[in-house]
């Protein structure tokens, strides 16, 4: 499988300009299976309120953005998975949207939500997902997500051997953190991270650190980009290799758990 991750610094509120730069983006390659894009990549990320958010929102499927992604993965034969904001029943989610060969196949709704986000959006009520694309399992989740090793282990023990991580990060942990996540559940992460600043009418401001990567099921990072230039990775992996949790004859990462000693509460 071949995957592509976009790193740039979306236009903020500037939903049209957005769509227009992935769309020239997917239309300049060929041969890609699955993108991956950032965190809120159509809108932008910091919001003085959510009034100001909300006429950005849109239905999933049913808006416009929808049937533009479905539009350019049809053309070019490929799947995306982007950051969006999202509206439903009334509510208002940061959420990534799946697509499958020009089909919204479904969304998956942030469940940690990271400082001011807790202003703006509602938190996602669902599990983690997982969703199949052309054969291979791919878990989603959204940037903050991965402080919460139980979104990763949720999202491997359900069968996912690839991590599509829309993000904005701002924290200089995560790139290595995602390393240990590729470790201890022997699955790939693809972390797609936005460049760039942007600020509140208050003066402030969040830089976001780039860094977008590939790792491989033992950790090797097997592609990643830098802290400031807007760019593609792309990476091809084998996404069966990461059906195999044996770590040596006899260590099972998964049947090795002793979930019955594992206290939650
Ligand atoms: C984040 O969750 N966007 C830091």
């Amino acid at each position: 499988m071949k995957i592509a991750i976009y790193q740039f610094a979306p236009l903020w509120g500037n939903k049209a300009g957005n769509l227009k730069k992935i769309e020239s983006r997917i239309n300049h390659y060929s041969g890609i299976d699955l993108w991956i894009l950032p965190e809120l990549c159509t809108t932008g990320y910091l919001f003085d309120s959510r009034q100001i958010l909300a006429p950005l929102t849109e239905p999933f499927p049913g808006g416009e953005t929808c049937s533009r992604i479905e539009a350019v993965t049809k053309r070019n034969n490929t799947s995306l998975i982007l950051g969006v904001a999202e509206e439903y029943n009334e509510k208002i989610y940061n959420s990534a949207a799946v697509f499958n060969n020009g089909k919204h196949i479904g969304t998956y709704r942030k469940i940690h939500l990271f400082d001011q986000e807790k202003l703006l959006f509602d938190s996602g009520g669902e599990p983690p997902a997982v969703f199949s694309i052309n054969g291979t399992k791919v878990g989603v989740m959204i940037c903050f997500d991965w402080i919460f090793p139980e979104t990763v282990r949720t999202l491997a023990l359900n069968g996912a051997q690839l991590i599509a991580h829309p993000a904005n990060l701002v924290l200089p942990y995560c790139p290595d953190a995602m390393v240990t996540r590729s470790i201890e559940k022997r699955v790939f992460t693809a972390t797609a991270n936005r460049i760039g600043t942007e600020r509140l009418s208050d003066g402030q401001q969040l830089t976001f650190i780039g860094g977008s990567q590939v790792t491989g099921i033992d950790g090797k990072r097997l592609g990643q980009l830098s802290r400031h230039e807007e760019n593609v990775l792309v990476v091809e992996i084998n996404p069966a290799e990461a059906d195999n949790k044996a770590i040596n004859q006899n260590n099972d990462l998964f049947v090795d758990r002793k979930p019955e000693l594992y206290r939650l509460n």
